[in-house]
């Protein structure tokens, strides 16, 4: 696997958020990690990209509780779990957050250039800077409005798009949907799957399960920090178990 989490736990004081999960993205796969509220999905995005072993850091000189890692993550065959966050990203494994909103005052380029940061060579970022308005058209015609007069469609768009501005080797999505129209989702999924056809590797959390899984290669079904059900899309998609649990009562009679 291109990233492998290994019996991975999180305790923040005494609560177990994340509980002996394994779990991981092959080179080229798009795997939809999905769960009801409070599962833990953003929790083991974080813990990947190396944000809660930074915040451990941080409550090591405050009054928080403590936070205990366990387990072993590996990207590209190295080991990451001990790795800081900011290498991590230059690594090549991104994250694109919850509720991810642009620096409001500055452009829309000025965002997307925020997200080339590491990248020093500017036919790169040009390349990049096509690349992300081909994808998004719509960020190129609001290339130099400011970021806060966007649509909560368009600002999860330039969140989608910064993250690619760096060329990860791993786009990890925490909830691109969420709060979105059905047109503006319908979207946002047509680029992931244009990503996915190129080969870019991609774990997607998302908590419309039916939706996340119709796109993706593989899913993993997470519960109160645990993962209960791994598969391929297919396979999930018909699990009784998973219709009924995880997808709903709107969508358990769908095919
Ligand atoms: N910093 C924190 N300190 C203490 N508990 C936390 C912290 N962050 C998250 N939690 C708790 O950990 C559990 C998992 O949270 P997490 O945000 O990972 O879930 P999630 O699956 O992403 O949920 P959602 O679908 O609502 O985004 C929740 O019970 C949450 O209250
Ligand atoms: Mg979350």
């Amino acid at each position: 696997m291109l990233l492998e989490v290994s019996n991975v736990s999180v305790w923040y004081d005494k609560a177990m958020l994340i509980n002996n999960v394994s779990m991981g993205v092959d080179q080229g796969e798009l795997v939809s990690l999905v769960g009801p509220n409070g599962a833990g999905k953003s929790t083991l995005l974080r813990t990947i990209t190396g944000l809660v072993a930074w915040e451990k850091e941080l409550k090591k000189r405050s009054t928080h509780g403590e936070i205990k890692l366990e387990g072993q993550i590996t990207f590209d065959g190295e080991r990451i779990d001990k790795v800081p966050a900011h290498e991590i990203v230059r690594r090549g494994l991104i994250l694109a957050p919850e509720r991810r909103r642009p620096f409001k005052e500055m452009t829309v380029i000025d965002n997307l250039m925020v997200g080339a940061y590491l990248i020093r060579d500017k036919a790169n970022i040009e390349e990049n800077l096509e690349k992300v308005y081909q994808l998004f058209p719509v960020l190129k015609e609001r290339s130099h409005q400011v970021s806060g007069t966007l649509s909560g469609g368009e600002q999860q768009m330039l969140a989608v798009g910064r993250a690619l501005m760096s060329r990860p080797t791993v786009l990890l999505l925490d909830e691109p949907s969420l709060g979105l129209a059905p047109r503006v989702i319908a979207a946002i999924f047509g680029v992931l799957d244009e990503l996915r056809h190129e080969g870019l590797s991609i774990l997607l959390v998302e908590q419309d399960a039916a939706v996340a899984l119709r796109h993706a290669d593989r899913g993993y079904v997470m519960r109160t920090g645990r993962v209960v059900r791994a598969g391929t899309a297919g396979e999930l998609l018909a699990d009784d178990g998973v219709r009924e649990i995880y997808l709903g009562p709107r969508h358990g009679s769908e095919g």
